[in-house]
């Protein structure tokens, strides 16, 4: 049965007498109270589950409801409509002085609504609307146990139509003053079977795992995002917002479809976090949509961070970038100083020349400081990031870039030396700024675990995780000492994308899942399902420098990517970044001048974006238009599997005709047999029309439309 006027399903919540079924107790802001739902009741229900409170999103489309649990305990759930999404999970903590789940008594609650649009600096989609009911339940500890502390925090819910967001809030208070977080008890359990796309943490290569997809009964220990599709076909993402000066959230499966909260360690494991009283957790996130590409589309993640934080950054420039990078990797050039050094002058201002002759803003250079020379990867506390090589001119690459309109993109690898980094920052990010580089690549090279953290010079040198709580505020160290030198950061080796990039926009962009390096020298590389896997799993943590275009389709001593040469260039729409990377060798694209045009013309900053058609490790295709300007363009990828896909092109100007320039699979490419059977052709096109793309085993698509009245 179902109860309209909640939403619910009367079983689990008897919300029958309509005067019960009410009502914020504080005014809602800015959209007033439509489609605000909370229900406050008194004690009634049996002790095992009370309902506590509920909240709907603005559309009605989803709900959250609070219950409190045998002894006290907190637990809430999400249901779509009548459909449960997350049966009742529970919420607390592990401190370092006891358990905070138990006995817990709602001392007060509030609810608004909000409504806003806001516009980004950069990104997938120019306007963000923010709109949601938000619900904040406060709660206190009775006395038990010879306890009478009576420790106090918030919970608040953010409930959107496409997910929701939550957070516990500790309040400043005496019983509370320095808080050990061993572990969060925060549970998600998924109500129906379902199937999970994962990587698992804790493993030594950090987030350069492939996909695995198991039914959600076999995940392991997960990391965020998680992507799950319950067999009654609805797509679930569970992941967290902003995540600052905290632990990142794993997921630890336990019983019937539960996925537990699995805090990243701190260094001494006696606490993942320790934090002073008043802060609050990052927000926990479950995306929740019909269609997989309604997880592409949701900006939750980033609505749940704070506004920009450092201003006016209009002096960060969307750019392609070519470099001394994929000869390093396919070991035809070196990191460290020798007769194959990569990053000499003159080879520099041949990748200059390229870049300024093709358009492309930035040149990236690796090897270009001292300490790469010998194990790099064991001698981190060996880089020099204050002086280039004897063999590179910094000065005057710069002053050589510059008359042609190319900026030098800087590299930081620490290869986990971080606090040995930290102590240089500044003097390497001025040495940059004075030298016009504006765009820094940091990487944190090692395995998982194994970051070097040295508080004082000459101290102990201790370990941290990547995505511990060290290491969140090592990334926003970075951030602000960047800023202030008005300078990007592309992190490597990262900690995991959680939408920050709205308060720091020069967090321009990040690694984090397995690129395209590793069809250079991984065996076996990255297999045709991989890019219809990150788009709906990594992605949604947001932008990638994936580094696409190999148009060689080559990676080290010939070893075939499983790419056509379409799905090189559809790469460039299919996976976001607001830099992108043209990777190969110019020699390389001197050999394909019809893909190379694509590749100079595609934009790297959206007006809007949409995911016209896709299924999670099988196909995506997305529309984007670009930031100030009439062009659309389509990029559309596949897996193993040949497909035939139909996409309305509604998404172009009505009563305007465009000129589609396709590049698209030759009709007997195969990625294994025929990768470079291609065809450029052209055609008019309008937005009533429907438009069929045939995209070839492990192939792709793409297309630019230009408005030709
Ligand atoms: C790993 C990065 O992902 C890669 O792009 C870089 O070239 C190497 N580290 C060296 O820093
Ligand atoms: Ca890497």
């Amino acid at each position: 049965m179902h109860d309209p006027t909640c939403g619910g399903d009367v079983r689990t919540l008897p919300c029958a007498p309509a005067t019960r079924c009410a009502f914020p107790r504080h005014a809602g802001r800015r959209t007033g109270l439509r489609g605000l739902f909370i229900l406050l009741f008194a004690a009634t229900l049996p002790a095992q589950a009370e309902t506590l409170a509920r909240v709907a999103s603005p559309g009605g489309t989803l709900s959250v409801t609070l219950e409190s649990q045998h002894e006290g305990r907190l637990a809430y759930r999400v249901d779509r409509g009548s459909r449960p999404v997350i049966a009742p999970s529970r919420l607390g903590f592990l401190l370092g002085d006891g358990r905070l789940e138990r006995n817990l008594e709602l001392v007060g609650q509030s609810s608004r609504s909000f409504d806003e649009t806001w516009e980004q600096p950069w990104g997938e989609r120019r306007q963000v609307r923010n709109h949601y009911n938000e619900l904040r339940a406060s709660f206190a500890e009775k006395p038990h146990g010879g306890r009478d502390q009576g420790r106090r925090f918030d919970v608040v819910f953010r409930v959107y139509d496409d997910g929701i967001g939550f957070r516990y809030e500790f309040p400043r208070q005496p019983a509370l003053d320095e808080v050990r977080i061993r572990q969060e008890l925060t549970e998600f359990a998924v109500a129906r079977p379902a199937t999970a796309w994962w990587i698992p943490a804790f493993e030594w290569n950090r987030e350069e795992y492939l996909y695995a997809r198991t039914p959600l009964s076999e995940v392991g220990i997960a990391q965020t995002p998680i992507t799950l599709r319950s067999d009654d076909g609805l797509h679930i993402s569970i992941h967290e917002a902003a995540l600052v000066d905290y632990a990142g959230m794993n997921l630890a499966r336990g019983g019937d479809g539960v996925l537990r909260a699995a805090l990243t360690p701190g260094n001494d494991h006696s606490a993942a976090v320790v934090r002073t009283a008043p802060f609050n957790t990052p927000w926990r996130t479950i995306l929740v949509g019909g269609r997989a590409g309604d997880l592409a589309e949701s900006s939750l993640m980033l609505n749940l961070n704070e506004p920009n934080r450092i201003g006016d950054v209009s002096w960060f420039k969307p750019a392609k970038y070519v470099g001394v990078w994929w000869s390093l990797h396919l070991d035809e050039e070196t990191w460290g100083t020798g007769p194959r050094h990569g990053a000499t002058t003159a080879n520099t201002k041949r990748y200059i020349d390229f870049a300024a002759a093709n358009g492309f803003r930035g040149v990236l250079v690796e090897g270009w400081n001292p300490g790469w020379d010998g194990d790099w990867f064991a001698n981190g506390w060996n880089f020099d990031f204050t002086r280039p090589t004897a063999d590179f001119d910094l000065e005057g690459l710069a002053a050589y870039g510059a008359e042609r309109g190319v900026h030098l993109i800087g590299h930081h690898e620490t290869a986990c030396a971080v606090s040995h980094y930290e102590r240089q920052l500044p003097a390497a990010l001025d040495l940059y700024a004075r030298n016009g580089v504006d765009v820094v690549k940091t990487g944190y090279v090692c395995d998982a675990g194994d970051i070097q953290r040295q508080d004082k010079a000459g101290g102990p040198v201790i370990r941290e995780w990547h995505e511990g709580q060290w290491m969140s505020n090592h990334h926003v160290r970075v951030l602000e000492a960047a800023a202030k030198r008005h300078i990007a950061i592309n992190s490597h080796e990262p900690i995991k994308g959680t939408g920050l990039h709205r308060t720091w926009p020069n967090w321009v962009s990040r690694e984090g899942a397995r690129g395209m390096e590793f069809n250079a020298w991984a065996t076996p590389p990255n297999p045709p399902e991989h890019e219809a896997n990150l788009v709906f799993t990594r992605m949604l943590a947001g932008p990638m420098d994936f580094t696409p275009g190999i148009v060689s389709l080559k990676g080290r001593g010939g070893q075939q990517i499983e790419s056509t040469l379409a799905k090189q260039l559809a790469l460039y729409v299919v996976i976001y970044s607001p830099i992108q990377m043209v990777a190969d060798l110019p020699e390389h694209y001197a050999e394909h001048p019809d893909a190379f045009q694509f590749i100079k013309d595609v934009a790297v900053d959206w007006e809007e974006s949409h995911v016209l058609a896709g299924e999670v490790g099988d196909h995506v295709t997305f529309a984007r238009k670009v930031r100030g300007g009439d062009e659309w363009f389509l990029g559309s990828v596949t897996d193993e599997e040949a497909r035939i896909v139909e996409v309305p092109l509604s998404f172009l100007d009505p009563g305007r005709r465009y000129r589609a320039e396709i590049y698209r699979d030759g009709d007997r490419a195969h990625w294994k047999t025929a990768p470079f059977e291609f065809v450029r052709e052209t055609r008019e096109v309008r937005s009533s029309d429907r438009y069929t793309l045939k995209l070839a085993a492990g192939g792709g698509q793409a297309i630019r439309f230009v408005p030709v009245d």
